[in-house]
């Protein structure tokens, strides 16, 4: 259904890991290797990587997503008492041509197909999106694709918001900012966005500044929100 917010929406800005594209996909199809392990590894290897992000901004330390993303394979390895630099670099490896979810497509092509841009904003390094985006065929169906490596900081620095505003010429209360995350998704919308919480999984709304717009729960929702068809 239409909602007010979002009449005047110039352009959509999907956070990529976890709303775009299954982070866990990556240990599933490893599953032969790390058999009952799969699922805990994974949710570890996720937790540190975000973790990692924000340790290193207050740090100001920063090294780039797939440096990160490798340092919280480690601990999560290491955590789960596995040793094996073959199957880490196998895991590295699938996280570059993780599964999108099935609604990616159907929605990107009709915002796209209304006018409105899309454009991914993430902490993933340039060449971890351009592999990801590749691998799951989004790249006739994005307009941009704008990784934090610009501004050298992680989400939610507002710096890294700002980039879209920047990149993609468009006010900031006219980008719908869409994430799974929702840390991220108030992060979004304390700098401004208008922002749709995507709660794929039933979670609980975090307490933090910045209120979401709407809250979906899949992104065949989005142009519905936006009044497109
Ligand atoms: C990203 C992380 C937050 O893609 O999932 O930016």
């Amino acid at each position: 259904m239409s909602h007010p917010a979002f009449q005047d929406i110039g352009a959509c800005v999907f956070d990529a890991y976890g709303t775009l594209f299954d982070v866990h996909s990556a240990a599933r199809r490893a599953s032969d290797a790390l058999g009952d392990k799969a699922a805990g590894v994974s949710a570890v290897w996720r937790d540190k990587q975000l973790q990692y992000t924000w340790l290193r901004s207050l740090m100001g330390s920063h090294a780039d997503f797939w440096q990160v993303t490798g340092e919280a394979l480690d601990f999560a390895l290491a955590a789960h008492g596995i040793e094996d630099q073959a199957l880490r670099g196998r895991l590295m490896e699938l996280y570059l041509s993780l599964e999108a979810y099935p609604d990616v497509v159907p929605a990107l092509s009709r915002l796209r197909a209304a006018g409105r841009q899309t454009a991914i904003l993430s902490n993933g390094s340039p060449a971890m999106l351009d592999a990801a985006v590749e691998s799951a065929g989004l790249n006739a169906i994005l307009d941009a694709s704008l990784s934090i490596e610009e501004v050298g900081i992680y989400k939610p620095d507002s710096r890294v918001y700002q980039l879209a505003v920047d990149r993609l010429g468009v006010e900031a209360a006219r980008i719908c900012f869409v994430s799974t995350n929702c840390w991220d998704a108030h992060g979004a919308a304390h700098f401004g966005f208008t922002v749709a919480w995507m709660n794929r999984f039933g979670q609980q709304d975090e307490r933090l500044p910045g209120a979401p717009a709407a809250i979906m729960q899949g992104l065949d929702a989005l142009p519905g929100l936006l009044g497109i068809g």
